[in-house]
């Protein structure tokens, strides 16, 4: 079964050919950061004007890389929810249109559940049951993966997303948008215990997490230093706040893995791609002897691949859409 899979949440606009929801014939990723960087952060508006532009060109390139025509095509799915309202309309008012001149089912997809099945294509071998920790810019939640259509949320940040975090704090260091990877970059070789940053506890709801009051104390840590004209130990303010971040996450993440007791732990969406996060599940399964499943690095940031993937099992469940399938700004995974 061949998919046609559209992705336009956030500024990333894509587009992926995939067969039988594991083997990714083409995956196309056409990215509005360099428009972005000069507001450091993403202008809604103009996402979805760029997403207009770029999403019937990207879809027909995804068909030729895949080395296919539009009559080899058997199903149409799309992001649908979460992400910036107006940017999730233009890829399913495409998706939908390409479905209808195709005569074609139309799959609508959750993009946090699309992430997740980035690890599908990754590990052939991997199946629910499982336990997926899904970071990303918009996103920060523990998910139990029970099948390939039923996932529960388990534990959630109570306000910021990791990646959220991570960009405005690189933000006010100057250092880009989006500012994770380079974070991530400049943590190399840092001390990691040179800076104490504040680490959160919901009471009463250990798997839940909270980012704020970590993005504050280091927002003013960065503050007093240039008040004070102290300089700042760059590498190792990087590294404090990368080791702080993998603190909140991976003992909650392997808390809820023990309590489900599955064996299997996932990591998934862009902050996924943390050298540091990556290292302590790592060291951590090792110790638990859970399996760890971690997605290629091309496939944790946003892209149509993992939409075509997950979109293989919503239509397997019987999952497709008509003609008023509506975008949503936030939707239950
Ligand atoms: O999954 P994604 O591409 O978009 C959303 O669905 O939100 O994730 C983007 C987020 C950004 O916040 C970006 O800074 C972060 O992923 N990110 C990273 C790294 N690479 C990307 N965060 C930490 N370390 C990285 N290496």
């Amino acid at each position: 079964m061949n998919i046609l899979a559209i992705e336009s949440s956030c500024d990333d606009t894509a587009a992926a050919v995939v067969k039988d929801g594991r083997t990714v014939l083409s995956s196309c990723v056409s990215s509005q950061i360099e428009m972005h960087t000069i507001y450091g952060g993403v202008v809604p508006e103009l996402a979805s004007r760029k997403h207009i532009e770029a999403i019937s060109g990207l879809a027909d390139k995804a068909l030729a890389d895949a080395e296919l025509s539009r009559a080899d095509l058997d199903a149409v799915a799309v992001t649908y929810a979460p992400g910036l309202i107006g940017a999730v309309l233009v890829g399913v008012n495409f998706a939908k249109g390409a479905a209808m001149a195709l005569d074609l089912p139309l799959i609508p997809v959750h993009h946090v559940r699309g992430h997740i099945a980035a690890n599908y294509i990754t590990h052939p071998d991997l199946e629910p049951p499982f336990v997926c920790l899904c970071v990303s810019g918009g996103t920060t939640a523990i998910v139990d993966v029970r099948s390939y259509t039923e996932m529960e949320i388990m534990g959630s940040t109570r306000d910021d997303a990791a990646g959220e975090c991570f960009d405005k704090v690189a933000r006010v260091l100057g250092i880009g948008y989006p500012g994770g990877a380079p974070m991530d970059r400049l943590a190399q070789g840092g001390d990691d215990l040179r800076y104490e940053l504040p680490l959160a506890h919901v009471t009463g709801h250990e798997l839940d997490m909270s980012f704020s009051g970590l993005k504050t104390a280091s927002l003013n840590l960065i503050h007093n230093a240039q008040q004070k004209g102290e300089p700042l130990d760059l590498p190792s303010f990087a590294a404090s706040f990368g080791r702080a971040v993998s603190q909140s996450l991976v003992p909650r993440a392997m808390a809820a893995a023990k309590a489900k007791g599955y064996g299997k732990v996932a990591v998934a969406g862009g902050v996924a791609a943390n050298s540091r996060i990556r290292a302590d599940l790592q060291a951590a399964c090792a110790q638990s002897g859970d399996q760890l499943y971690l997605p290629e690095l091309r496939y944790c940031g946003d892209n149509a691949a993992m939409v075509g993937c997950q979109g293989y099992y919503e239509w397997q469940a019987g999952h497709t859409a008509g003609w008023e399938l509506n975008a949503y700004a936030t939707r239950d995974i």
